[in-house]
């Protein structure tokens, strides 16, 4: 049995000297090269053998939006006033009832640092949005060259246009509404340099549409759910709609490969799988935010971690991998190696949640804005 020390350099996944040994050394690199061996594979076979993908791709040749002109601009985004709106509200505490801050640094904030905290985490938190989805792009656009259906080689394409719009939002938003960018964290960094180095095309899904982009998913929803402001609101709505087919692009895909694949082929995508959990735990707890903030990063961690409101939200996070992971096989081969390493983790309790096979129609908020235009319209 491979062990948690080889997966993810640790044996207790929550060993928080570890976690913090991993920081980003080059915040000032204006780019970063990930070295990597694998095969362009042409396709002769033409003919449209995966109706699912089929259906797909059509969906996305119309869902298509266009951020400069479907999206108003004009919204004027006063940060400090939301983050002042949300912090008043009862239900919305960084810490849980159950922690207690006498004697931490945080026992003597006032208001203002806790403004403060709600920018920086914001800025933060779109920040590392934005880097994940420069790491959609690149991905599927690897996806494109190493797949050899050519069914999965037209959808990736229109996904290589809906990340190329995503990245352009997240930037014109962070530029224009916020206040401050952070680098890439070097979680996410080191999770998107391992899907890149892989050479098996499958593991870029598996990686990038299973994992990356089913916490994506789930992170917008949240987000989309907590925040007042429109701009933000109607964004993510956009975002959402594209997400939702990039994850099923993935379940179909895999669904049909993992078939063939033998126990130790499978027990390679099981650690593929939970390594790539791990490392989006990890980066969740935006330890960049304490360092900018002025507060010990190890001590903010400790009460951050302790707080089980906080671990609720973060579960949540993997409401979106876990059925999906479970529809692919992933939880249960292997002697449900997988199962076990997600109930360690905590996340096991989505398992029967709704996968994301189908959800895309659902979705679809682009088509169903489009539908009401053209009806007020008639
Ligand atoms: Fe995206
Ligand atoms: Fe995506």
């Amino acid at each position: 049995m491979t062990a948690n020390n080889e997966l993810i350099g640790r044996d207790d996944i929550n060993d928080l000297e570890a976690i913090l040994s991993v920081s980003n050394t080059d915040v000032n690199a204006v780019d970063h090269g990930v070295s990597a061996t694998f095969d362009s594979v042409f396709t002769w076979d033409y003919e449209r053998t995966r109706p699912a993908l089929g259906k797909l791709y059509e969906k996305a040749k119309t869902s298509q939006w266009n951020v400069t002109t479907d999206l108003d601009w004009s919204t004027p985004v006063d940060q400090e006033a939301l983050a002042l709106n949300e912090m008043r509200r009862e239900d919305v505490k960084f810490f849980g009832d159950g922690i207690d801050l006498a004697g931490t640094p945080f026992a003597k904030w006032t208001e203002k640092e806790w403004v403060e905290l709600a920018i920086e985490g914001q800025n933060w938190t779109l920040s590392q949005f934005l880097h994940g989805e420069q790491g959609a792009l690149i991905c599927t656009a690897r996806i494109v060259e190493t797949v050899p259906w050519i069914d999965a080689k037209y959808y990736a394409a229109t996904q290589v246009v809906d990340e190329a719009r995503h990245v352009e939002v997240f930037a014109k938003y962070l530029d224009e509404k916020l206040s401050g960018h952070y680098p890439i964290n070097a979680h996410l960094e080191l999770l998107l340099d391992d899907i890149l180095m892989d050479s098996r095309w499958d593991m870029t899904y598996l990686g990038m549409q299973i994992m990356v982009e089913g916490l994506a998913l789930a992170a917008f929803g949240f987000m989309h759910q907590m925040t007042s402001e429109p701009l933000l609101k109607q964004l993510l709505r956009y975002v959402m709609s594209d997400e939702a087919r990039h994850v099923a692009f993935g379940v179909l895909s895999l669904q049909e490969y993992y078939k063939e694949l033998s126990d130790a082929e499978m027990k390679d995508r099981q650690e593929f799988a939970f390594e790539a959990a791990v490392r989006m735990r990890d980066r969740f707890l935006q330890q960049e935010v304490w360092d900018r903030m002025g507060v010990p990063v190890k001590d903010a961690l400790e009460l951050v971690m302790a707080d089980e409101g906080r671990k609720i939200f973060q579960n949540i996070l993997f409401s979106k991998i876990v059925p999906n992971c479970k529809k692919l096989g992933l939880l249960d081969r292997n002697q449900g190696w997988l199962r076990e390493r997600f109930t360690e983790l905590g996340v096991i309790e989505f398992e029967d949640w709704v996968d994301t096979g189908e959800e895309y129609t659902l979705l679809d908020e682009v088509a169903k804005d489009r539908e009401q235009a053209a009806a007020a319209g008639a």
